[in-house]
């Protein structure tokens, strides 16, 4: 299996100042010595609790937060020492989907204009092919052509999020990385779009990286997963494996946690 992505010991850290006068400052780890790789076709899940890291890992990925240190490589590329026109083919491969679809949408287009904005930005097809593929796309993920002239807030959550991954995947992208993109959803609806995703990867071939606290999704998208806290990697490996054998004591938490799971205790 071919690798896309291969991470090595991504570090970020935040400095804060607080109070009136800013003069005491404090520091996060939010991203400690991370190192992990992604085959192609598959799903990565990271999980772990609120402030672990794992959107400061996403948006690092598409270099929305600048590394302190570490190394990216992207089907072959050098990531984060990328410039100029190789930097923007590579912004085009590598998507994101993002928790709040509302707040990620803007609310002054319809969605024909949303879903053109991204083929515009990079340049693609004339206005016929881009009218062609908006409506492949907007069908591809359940919606219907009538439906790109309406705006934002005439849809419902479930169907801003098919919107929020038509305009992704419109792009072909080769990696798409998803922040929790169903925690904002009633369940019912929650698998409705995580089958949805499921359908576009084995189409497109796509690699996910699958961000999320909830352990009972990991178990149904993801081939592999990584544990952070605290800005640190603690397990990872295969999703069977994980949930079977976990080895550190804190993903043992977790999976004990589930409501409803019964866990094999070893
Ligand atoms: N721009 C920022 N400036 C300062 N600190 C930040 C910034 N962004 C994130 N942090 C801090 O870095 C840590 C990691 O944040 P991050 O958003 O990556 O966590 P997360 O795992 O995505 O959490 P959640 O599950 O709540 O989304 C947290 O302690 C957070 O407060
Ligand atoms: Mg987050």
């Amino acid at each position: 299996m071919k690798k896309l992505l291969e991470t090595n010991n991504l570090s970020k850290t935040y400095t804060q100042t607080q109070g009136f006068f800013s003069r005491i400052k404090t520091s996060i780890h939010a991203l400690d010595n991370v190192s992990f790789c992604i085959n192609e076709g598959t799903t990565m899940a990271v999980v772990g609790e609120s402030g672990s890291g794992k959107s400061t890992l996403a948006k690092s990925l598409v270099r929305l937060v600048q590394l302190d240190q570490g190394s990216v490589t992207f089907d072959g590329n050098d990531l984060l020492n990328l410039e100029g026109e190789s930097l923007k083919s590579v912004r085009k491969d590598i998507q994101m989907i993002f928790q709040d679809p509302y707040a990620s949408l803007n609310p002054r287009l319809n969605i024909l204009q949303i879903m053109e904005e991204p083929l515009v930005i990079h340049n693609l097809y004339n206005a016929d092919k881009r009218q062609k593929k908006i409506e492949d796309f907007i069908k591809r993920v359940g919606l219907k052509v009538s439906d790109l002239k309406k705006y934002p807030h005439q849809f419902s959550g479930g169907q801003r999020q098919r919107i929020g991954i038509a305009r992704a995947l419109i792009l072909e992208p080769k990696l798409v990385i998803c922040d929790e993109p169903v925690s904002a959803l009633d369940v019912s609806v929650q698998a409705q779009i995580l089958k949805l995703l499921k359908d576009l990867q084995k189409e497109f071939g796509l690699t996910y990286l699958f961000i999320t606290h909830d352990l009972r999704i990991v178990r149904h998208v993801a081939d592999d997963v990584m544990v952070m806290r605290y800005g640190k990697l603690v397990e990872q490996g295969k999703t069977d494996i994980i949930f079977k054998k976990p080895k550190n004591q804190y993903t043992k938490d977790l999976i004990q946690s589930i409501p409803g799971l019964i866990s094999t205790r070893n």
